[in-house]
């Protein structure tokens, strides 16, 4: 991917050394060939980090994804057949070393390709539902509005790093200004059918120099929304070459199929993103007063990525009249969702796990579980608590 391009000052016969990546980071990674030399002369992408995109797939066919919820992946449509069964695609995830052994590797059972895809509308978007969820991996959220379609967008994948050349073996990331519709349209006769809704252009017009490339197809585009959390814009679509000037990529606008791939993925089974940062827990004991004031009891979420739609909060109370109590979760901000009323259950003890639809709260603070005896005569703990996020 990101094809990165010699400074014109670069000796023409150093050229072939020259275009590869040279590694911002060379941390983790055991030297290759690939991270040897060029030195100052390379412009454009430059390694991911372990962990930095965490929700990054590499898809088996030669293609990327992104987490979408931890059972599906979101790519393009034109990185995938047809829709229906399909057991043939294996997703590698959580590692930006294809070879790191610690990888997570799942196969397929079922694409789903954008109905609208090759046709007028546009849409070169697919989702591919995994075997299995995968833990502990948080997922990539899609933008919604197109408020996020401008600015400076970040690319990544293992595609290749010269137009014509090799896939890669570590994880490459770059950042691409956005191009507006028209100047893309215009930009030569490659992008004359340039499907204004469907597709949204970025790359350096005047220089080139940074794009993605062949096999970093279905790879997101994405930026930081207004809470700072990353937030896909993009899929990477196509292009005419790898980072030649006046070329610009060309990337699925998300934001235009947003509600699509949202309702594709319910169908699947997918239920939109899933909790994937946690459980953070609470084993401190703390009584519940008959008929009294509300207490409460807090777990802070750390280490997580950006922001949620759906908690889900294990609940482990000891009573001996559970319809007396009342049950809410306060999210960081203080936004409050009632996860339990009162009601004439006189059953001892509370132990379920609620599922809580939360509107887009930041993942990272302090939640807290809200507990209120509203009924005289029976008493209790909260015996602990957890969130997963
Ligand atoms: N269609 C290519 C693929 O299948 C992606 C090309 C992206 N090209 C570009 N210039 N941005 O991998």
């Amino acid at each position: 991917m990101l094809l990165t391009k010699i400074l014109r000052s670069a000796v023409l016969s150093a050229m072939t050394a020259a275009l590869v990546i040279v590694p911002a980071h060379s941390a983790s990674a055991a030297p290759t060939s690939a991270q040897d030399e060029p030195g100052p002369r390379v412009v454009g992408g430059t390694r991911a980090l372990q962990g930095e995109f965490p929700w990054m797939v590499r898809l088996s066919m030669g293609c990327g994804g992104a987490m979408y919820t931890n059972q599906l992946v979101l790519t393009a449509a034109h990185c995938v057949g047809s829709t229906g069964n399909n057991t043939t695609i294996t997703a590698t995830v959580g590692v930006v070393d294809l070879q790191d052994t610690s990888a997570t590797k799942v196969k397929s059972t079922y694409v789903h390709r954008s109905p609208t895809y090759g046709t007028s509308t546009g849409g070169d978007w697919a989702l591919i539902k995994l075997a299995t969820p995968i833990t502990g991996v948080p997922t990539l959220p899609i933008t919604t509005t197109t408020a996020y379609d401008t600015g400076t967008f970040t690319v990544a994948g293992w595609g290749a790093a010269t137009e014509g050349g090799a896939q890669q073996r570590y994880l490459l990331k770059a950042n691409v200004p956005y191009v507006d519709d028209v100047t893309c349209r215009d930009a030569g006769s490659y992008y004359s059918d340039l499907i204004f809704p469907a597709e949204l252009c970025a790359g350096q017009m005047a220089t080139g120099g940074v794009d993605t490339c062949q096999g970093d197809s279905g790879g997101p585009m994405f930026r930081r929304d207004n809470a700072n959390a990353w937030i896909q814009v993009g899929i990477v679509s196509h292009g005419d070459g790898c980072a030649r000037p006046s070329a610009p990529g060309v990337y699925t606008q998300v934001s235009t199929f947003a509600s699509a791939i949202a309702a594709a993925a319910a169908n699947l089974g997918g239920g939109g993103p899933t909790p994937t940062c946690g459980p953070f827990t609470n084993n401190t004991d703390v009584s519940i007063p008959d008929r009294g004031a509300a207490v409460t009891s807090s777990v802070t979420a750390t280490g997580c990525t950006g922001s949620t739609s759906s908690a889900q909060v294990a609940v482990n109370i000891v009573h001996t009249y559970r319809g007396d109590l009342v049950i809410d979760l306060l999210a960081p901000d203080g936004s409050s969702y009632r996860l339990k009323n009162s009601g004439s259950d006189s059953g001892d003890n509370i132990n379920t796990t609620y599922s809580a639809t939360v509107s887009n709260e930041t993942r990272n603070g302090t939640w807290r579980l809200k507990v209120q005896d509203v009924a005289s005569a029976d008493v209790g703990y909260i015996n602990s608590w957890s969130i997963t996020l």
